[in-house]
């Protein structure tokens, strides 16, 4: 492997507009440190792509964003996670209602094994919604919003597992919008797609920005400079270079960036 200094860093900060920042976040899994002490702001209504070889924490720095990784025995977070001048890593704040706000689409898609329709209002009707019109109208929206409604719109009671790999992760999307989050987490949503439902989804994406703040972990290079405004190399736990995705891409600032994003690392 090429001499690289880890220690450099080129790491960029915006003034305003971050609607979540992490300061000094570390995740230890047991004795082992996955994250060491990542200072990252995120633009509202932006796609920032999170990139980097496998096993560089990107996954685990995503899911502590919405403290996905409360639900592992193992994993612990220090360090603050700023969500509105909150810091929302903390047992105070109630984990559900970060969720809310900050929701998350997974590598697979992992719809519930019921209808199209239910996927969608299951968890509004649990939330105290009865009326049939305002589910539908639920339902409706954010199927639109996912570029979904058009094709299922006949078949809203069809079972969701009898869909396509990329309807069904685009119903995971219309899932996680309709209780209307801030910010959406996705990790590696379009690996297990074939490329006409990746397009889908990335064009879903980018209809999206203009409601949502959008963070996706991602290895295909192609989709990162496609969708994204700015994107972030992380290495064995580390950011190391964070920019805008067309600086990231044409001209980075570090050697390690350079090779890694035209696939000469290692
Ligand atoms: N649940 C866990 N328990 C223990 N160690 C873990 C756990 N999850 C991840 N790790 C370790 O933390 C480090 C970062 O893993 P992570 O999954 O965040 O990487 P990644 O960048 O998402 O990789 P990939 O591109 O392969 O998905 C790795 O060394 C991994 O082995
Ligand atoms: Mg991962």
């Amino acid at each position: 492997m090429a001499d690289y200094d880890w220690n450099d860093r080129k790491i960029m900060t915006f003034d305003t507009n971050n609607v979540i920042s992490t300061i000094d976040l570390h995740v230890y899994y047991g004795e082992k440190e996955a994250i060491h002490g990542v200072d990252m702001q995120f633009q509202e209504n932006q796609i920032t792509a999170l990139i980097g070889p496998s096993g560089s924490g990107k996954s685990t720095y995503l899911r502590s964003l919405n403290r996905m990784n409360d639900f592992s025995d193992t994993a612990r977070v220090t360090g603050e996670i700023l969500y509105e001048g909150v810091n929302i890593n903390s047992k105070e704040v109630n984990v559900y209602e970060v969720r809310k706000q900050i929701g998350m689409v997974f590598q697979r898609p992992n719809p519930f094994a019921k209808s199209i329709y239910e996927n969608i209002a299951f968890v509004h009707r649990k939330n105290g919604v009865k009326s049939k019109k305002q589910l539908d109208e639920i339902v409706e929206t954010s199927l639109k919003q996912a570029a979904l409604w058009d094709q299922v719109k006949d078949d809203l009671n069809k079972s969701a597992l009898a869909i396509s790999g990329g309807q069904a992760q685009r119903l995971c999307i219309a899932r996680a919008i309709s209780v209307k989050p801030d910010i959406l987490l996705m990790d590696e949503p379009c690996s297990a797609l074939d490329p006409i439902s990746t397009m889908q989804v990335e064009e879903t994406m980018t209809a999206l920005k203009e409601n949502y703040t959008i963070i996706i972990v991602t290895h295909n290079m192609q989709q990162a400079s496609r969708v994204s405004d700015y994107a972030a190399f992380f290495y064995s736990g580390d950011l190391i270079e964070y920019d805008e995705t067309a600086k990231i891409f044409t001209n980075p600032s570090l050697k390690s960036t350079e090779d890694y994003v035209s696939g000469h690392f290692g």
